[in-house]
């Protein structure tokens, strides 16, 4: 008998159609509750799961699965326990680099739209409340000359700062906040002399706009806290596509609120897709419904990658993208 594979969650083509030739298939109509997919992980029917980022797969979960590998629809994996899916011998995959560019536009988005008030704007057409050119109708802050400060320097960090530098932004970045580590100019390679390494709290207080771009972990929840916002500077604005944990969301909704800092533009959400109370009326953000990934073709690569992840892993082999380190099925 070929491989079983559980998807939790229709995906695009060709993601199906590699799976279904590879072994059989159950799509599950609607996303499983936690109770549901730890009971078909127990089952045994399924050598791999094929997971979204809104499935939890925890300790308890991962301690009485009987799976060999789950494959993560997503970059990131905030949703999975790696360390315990290590401990029970399970593989977790990934899908990295297809969808870093689109997630950098995304950023780049959310950084004019906040600067240009672009919700703003839209919504005063719509209205019907445009009457007219007006010198100083609608006026917003410049992109060029200002300070991008990026949290991380990752993949995604990297397209941010490639974009940026082309409108003319100046580039900071802290590669591991809150902590540090060192990044020379081979790691630099096509970024070197162009953008600058500075220490996180050197990076709060200089940037026009601080752009997230750090995974979800222990360390990083809630880097972005009271402390930090009160930091920036007054005409700051927050950018967040990385994960909404990162910042604390009641404190962000007070700092907007007060003038602390001037605006943020956000593609991730703390308590997705429910938001903090008050920040949907406030007219300083640009709110989107977690789309970094969300063109048709990223869609489908991922889809590619995390059924080709899955297939390997139920095969016994390693997935071609492997969060944890090799483990024994
Ligand atoms: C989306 O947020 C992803 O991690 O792929
Ligand atoms: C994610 O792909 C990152 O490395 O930023």
């Amino acid at each position: 008998m070929g491989a079983r594979f559980l998807v939790t969650t229709p995906i695009p083509e060709p993601g199906l159609r590699l799976l279904s030739d590879a072994g059989q298939v159950t799509v599950l109509p609607e996303p499983p509750d936690y109770a549901t997919l730890s009971r078909l992980c127990a089952s045994g029917n399924y050598d791999v799961v094929l997971t979204q980022l809104r499935d939890v797969v925890d300790a308890d979960l991962l301690a009485h699965a009987r799976v060999k590998g789950v494959s993560n629809y997503a970059v990131g994996y905030n949703n999975i326990d790696v360390d315990a899916a290590t401990r029970h011998g399970i593989m977790v995959g990934n899908t990295p680099g297809v969808l870093t560019d689109a997630t950098a536009d995304i950023a780049m988005l959310l950084i004019l739209g906040t600067a240009r008030r672009v919700v703003e704007a839209d919504t005063v057409v719509r209205a019907g409340k445009f009457l007219g050119w007006e010198p100083e109708f609608m006026l917003g802050r410049d992109v060029s000359g200002a300070v991008l400060g990026l949290a991380g320097f990752g993949r995604i960090a990297r397209a941010v700062a490639r974009r940026a530098l082309g409108f003319g932004m100046e580039v900071l970045f802290a590669p591991r906040p809150p902590g540090d580590r060192p990044v020379d100019d081979g790691e630099l390679g096509e970024f070197a002399g162009k953008v600058r390494q500075v220490p996180w709290p050197e990076l709060v207080e200089r940037s026009d706009f601080l752009s997230l771009h750090v995974p979800l972990n222990a360390q990083t929840h809630h880097l972005v806290d009271a402390a930090v916002l009160a930091g920036m500077k007054p005409g700051g604005i927050l950018i967040n596509t990385a994960r909404g944990p990162v910042v604390d969301e009641a404190a962000l909704v007070d700092a907007l609120r007060a003038g602390v800092i001037a605006g943020a533009g956000l593609d991730v959400f703390e308590d997705e897709p429910r938001l903090a109370a008050g920040l949907a009326e406030l007219p300083n953000t640009v709110l989107l419904p977690h789309v970094g990934s969300a063109t048709v073709s990223v869609r489908a690569e991922m889809a590619r990658l995390s059924a080709l992840n899955a297939i390997a892993m139920a095969e016994g082999r390693l997935p071609l993208h492997a969060v944890n380190p090799p483990v024994r099925a």
